[in-house]
Formats: C-alpha cells, structure tokens, sequence
C-alpha cells in the first residue's frame, strides 16, 4: 500500500487508510527500535534537510534520529544562523539548499501555511513538522500510536479530551482531525476564551468549559500549554488563576474516581497547565509519547519516500 498523498501537511489531507497505513508502519518500526542494532538500510541514498526556522526539542531531535535509522543522509539548518537574517526569501533559501540535491524537506515554521506554499513551489517532498497555529501531523500521529498502545489498535470510541490553549494550538488541530477520521469521541475543554467559537461547526467534537467533566468523560486527556508566545493580548487573568481553574493536578485526578491516562505534547508549563505530581505520575505517558516520535517519523519518512519513487 501507499500514501494518498506525496507530501505530509497536515492531517487533514489524510484518508483513514493513510493514517492507518504511518501507524501500523510506525508499530514495526517501533519493533525495530527495541533491536541491538536499531538501523535499517530503508533510506540509503536519500538525503532530507531538516528546516527548523522556529525552536523545537522533541520534533527535531526525533526527526533528525528517524532519519539516521532509516540510513539516510541528512543536512540540518537553523534559521537563526542562515542567510535569512540577510533578507533572503524562504524560497530562495530552499531552492538553494534543493540544488545540493536534496530529496526531501522537513520543515518547521511560526507562518501558518508555509508548507503549503513550498509545496506549490518545489519538487521534493514536503514534511511539515509544525507550521504556526495550523498543524503539527507527526505529533498527532505519535499520539494516536500511544493511545493505540495504551487501549489498542482500534481507535473507534476512544473518549479523548484535548485540554487548554486550543485557540494557538496546531496540536489540537492535527488531533481533531485525526481523532474524527478514525472514529473518535473527541470533547475540548478550557476557559471560553481560548477555545474558537467555530468548533463544532468546522469538527464533529463536544465543547466543555468545566474541566474535571470533561476529565470525568474520557479516557485520555491530551493537556496543551498555554503558547504564551502567540498571545498579544491577556486571554485570562493570571498563569496561577489558570492554573487554579484549568490546571490538572493530582487531587483532581483523584477526585474523578476512575483512572485516567494524560498526555502533554511538550514542552510542559509545569505549574500552570499540569502539575509535576501527574507529569511525572503513574497516569502520565509523556515520555512514551517521545519515543514512539522517533517510530512515527520514520514511518512518516520511509512511506513518502516510498509514495514519490
Ligand atoms: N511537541 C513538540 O512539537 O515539541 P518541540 O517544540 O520541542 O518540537
């Protein structure tokens, strides 16, 4: 089987068949990684430049790790020490780096929609490892494989609620996409005003504004920082009223009366949208999730290389 699609954008351009097609792909590779020897010769020859022209741990980092495992060459470039800082464009810039004989491109960036537009513009594939408050597909993808681990292969019915800033979230975007197409029960919940009025038209998902409810709804709850970085204007009163009313912590989790299991795409707020007593809990499945990036990465990469042969 192959991709529907020679780029990854978003997940929104996925089938069902495509996203389940990246994680069980992702599952064997998974399987891979627990080897003595985690290299596999899938992706000698092929040669992948990393473009990160915003900050980025986790993303980058499995990217780069994905791309040494499937044997391919990769070049890694940072915005903040290019030639961007001397005026030159976007597209130059990847039509420079293309000519090096670049096969395929991994790129991060705060401009909603850059992907697509470079999608319209070059030859080599395109992976979008998050693009301003758009999308983040990987990371809705390394999510569905620790939900699939943690309840199995069928995520049909699986209670998720996606928790917090939803409003500058790409993460929660890629989610509602992915949870909707593949049968989800999807509830998001936080304060009003960070929440978008147009929600439920736009995704087949429940709005709630009390957040031990929707804590007491679902099965796995997917807790988003407050991207403070995106804010240019106060949302809410204060990060410790936040954290107050919109927090989860451990005595909340144990007021539900049932088990729970959170996930936080990273990097944590700790404090204000989660407590260390739960990101470092039994209940917590964050690092998991990191390591199961590395899977989906490669799957994502070893697929679209396969797609655009
Ligand atoms: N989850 C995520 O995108 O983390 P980074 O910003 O560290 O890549």
């Amino acid at each position: 089987m192959k991709l529907s699609t020679r780029n990854l954008l978003g997940i929104r351009d996925l089938t069902k068949e495509d996203i389940t097609l990246i994680l069980d792909t992702a599952a064997q590779f998974k399987e891979v990684l627990q080897r003595p020897v985690k290299k596999v010769p899938s992706l000698r020859d092929v040669t992948i430049v990393n473009l990160f022209f915003e900050n980025s741990t986790r993303t980058r980092m499995s990217f780069e790790l994905a791309e040494k495992r499937l044997s391919a060459d990769t070049l890694n470039f940072s915005a903040s020490s290019s030639s961007t800082k001397k005026g030159e464009t976007l597209l130059d810039t990847v039509n420079n780096i293309l000519s090096m004989k670049v096969d395929m491109v991994v790129m991060r960036h705060s401009a909603s929609g850059a992907p697509h537009f470079l999608a319209k513009h070059i030859p080599a594939a395109i992976v979008n490892a998050g693009d301003g408050i758009n999308e983040h597909p990987t990371q809705a993808l390394l999510e569905a494989l620790s939900i699939q681990e943690r309840f199995g292969r069928n995520l049909e019915g699986r209670k998720v609620a996606i928790l917090g800033d939803i409003s500058h979230s790409r993460v929660a975007m890629s989610d509602m996409y992915l949870l909707t197409k593949m049968g989800a029960e999807v509830t998001i919940a936080g304060p009003p005003t960070l929440i978008p009025k147009y929600l439920t038209d736009a995704f087949d998902v429940r709005v709630e504004y009390d957040i031990k409810k929707a804590l007491q709804w679902c099965d796995v709850a997917n807790v988003l920082r407050i991207q403070l970085e995106r804010l240019d204007q106060p949302l809410f009163s204060s990060l410790r009223e936040y954290n107050l009313q919109y927090g989860v912590n451990r005595k909340l989790l144990e007021s539900l009366g049932k088990e729970i299991t959170i996930m936080h795409p990273g990097p944590i707020n700790r404090g204000v949208e989660l407590d260390s007593d739960v990101a470092d809990g039994p209940c917590s499945i964050i690092l998991p999730e990191v390591e199961n990036g590395v899977a989906v990465r490669m799957a994502v990469l070893y697929l679209l290389a396969d797609r655009n042969n």
